[in-house]
């Protein structure tokens, strides 16, 4: 297993290209199992789980040709599905995979798919994508660690109330309906600008999908979608993070392609902070000097803090000045970075009402350990502020969502190397 090994303390300076969104990437590669044309799609960020989708999608009998340009893209083509099974085998290693359920069973009226793994953050159940697409008419039966989904006379449009905005959950049900007989109107659907990307695409489809990026989604259906393609948009949480790793090493960085729109709550936290932050036509600006002021904060659905940004600002609040209170509304036991951060110097406390960080003067380097996606970047940042060496194992986790995240800090002037095992 690879490590990362970083000499912290120098401060990043220069322009980083952000890379398309990992979040919308795997739902929008889905979509292409609604039709029997090819769907292409640019600026597909190169990482792990974008392999481990294609993975998948290949099982199934989708093809997948990869063009030239280092492989950002990808044309799909659902022509000749040949299972609609995904094995336990697959979906274990990624959660997201479960959103093929919702396609499959609308097009091919039936769908086996293993309940889902993914990240060690929480309970992250299913039952919401398992309830809506019961609205839809499907039948769903759990036997083995399986889902069985059968919908013989094909989905109907419905409404469903989602008790909680799952992202998932709004995606699933989003390309489901877009193939279902009749309207489906999804109320208290999840806002992620990730989805109103997914359902622009869906729309060039063919799917008549209005208020995506609203709390209330209505979706037409049609009988059949065709092929399009389709720009991911660019990835938010890896410009937040880039944001932060500028921020907390008191340098200067251009995001280029970053949207400020989709950052509005980390934008306005870090300025409260007193980092500098810009919007300029090629993307974000983000500045800081000296010491950082500590700002409280609590994790919720888009449009607030987004919980995938936590981990790394808790870096930047264990090195400002005073004390700040994080709190995690998203997922349960998502503070698993706390212990790792404490062993490079931070002091932080885990209580009911989430982590108190007060801030300290500074990190050292230590050996850490990875245990999710989110929590791997910040141990990554932490290392960058830290005086002296890091090393950090588990990596794997990383790559699941940073592309090339070592080539582009060594750009901006990090120090920091991949040893590979
Ligand atoms: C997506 C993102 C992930 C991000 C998360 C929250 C992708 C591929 N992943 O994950 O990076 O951290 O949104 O912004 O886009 N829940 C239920 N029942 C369900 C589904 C979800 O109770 O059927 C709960 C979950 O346990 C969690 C909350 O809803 O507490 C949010 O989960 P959800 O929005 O579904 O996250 P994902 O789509 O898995």
């Amino acid at each position: 297993m690879d490590k990362i090994r970083i000499r912290g303390g120098r401060p990043l300076r220069g322009e980083v290209e952000i890379s398309g969104a990992k979040n919308a990437a795997l739902p929008l590669m889905v979509a292409a199992l609604l039709s029997d044309e090819p769907l292409t799609l640019s600026r597909v960020p190169r990482l792990a789980d974008i392999d481990t989708l294609a993975k998948l999608l290949g099982e199934l009998g989708v093809t997948i040709e990869v063009a030239e340009n280092a492989g950002h893209t990808l044309t799909l083509n659902a022509a000749a599905v040949t299972s609609t099974v995904a094995p336990y085998d697959l979906v274990r290693r990624m959660r997201a995979s479960i959103l093929v359920l919702g396609p499959l069973v609308a097009r091919f009226r039936e769908a086996t798919v293993s309940l889902p793994g993914g990240c060690a953050i929480g309970t992250r159940p299913v039952d919401l994508h398992l309830a809506g697409l019961e609205r839809l008419g499907a039948r769903i039966e759990l036997e083995d660690g399986y889902i069985r989904a059968s919908a013989p006379g094909g989905l109907k449009g419905g409404e469903i109330h989602l008790a909680t905005p799952s992202v998932g959950a709004t995606e699933n049900l989003m390309m489901a309906a877009a193939l279902a007989d009749g309207e489906t109107v999804l109320s208290n659907a999840a806002r992620e600008p990730e989805i109103a990307d997914l359902a622009d695409c869906l729309n060039a489809m063919g799917a008549a999908i209005e208020g995506a990026g609203s709390d209330r989604i209505s979706i037409r259906g049609r009988p059949r979608l065709s092929g399009t393609r389709h720009r991911i948009m660019a990835d938010r949480i890896e410009a937040g993070t880039y944001a932060i790793a500028a921020a907390i090493t008191g340098g200067a960085v251009d995001l280029l392609g970053a949207r400020a729109a989709h950052l509005e709550m980390p934008i306005e936290c870090l300025r409260q902070a007193g980092v500098t932050v810009e919007e300029s036509t090629a993307g974000l600006a983000v500045k800081a000097a000296g010491r950082l002021a500590s700002v409280n904060l609590t994790t919720h659905p888009y449009p607030g803090f987004p919980t995938d940004l936590q981990a790394q600002i808790m870096v930047l609040m264990a090195l400002a000045e005073g004390a700040s209170l994080i709190s995690e509304t998203v997922f349960e036991n998502r503070f698993m970075h706390v212990p790792e951060l404490t062993r490079m110097g931070a002091d932080i406390s885990v209580s009911a009402s989430g982590a108190l960080v007060r801030g300290v003067e500074g990190l050292h380097g230590a050996p850490v350990m990875a245990t999710d996606l989110r929590a791997s970047s910040c141990l990554v940042l932490a290392g960058l502020a830290a005086q002296g060496e890091t090393i950090i194992s588990r990596v794997y986790h990383l790559d699941r969502g940073y592309e090339r995240i070592e080539t582009k800090l060594a750009a901006l002037g990090a120090d920091i190397e991949r040893i590979a095992s």
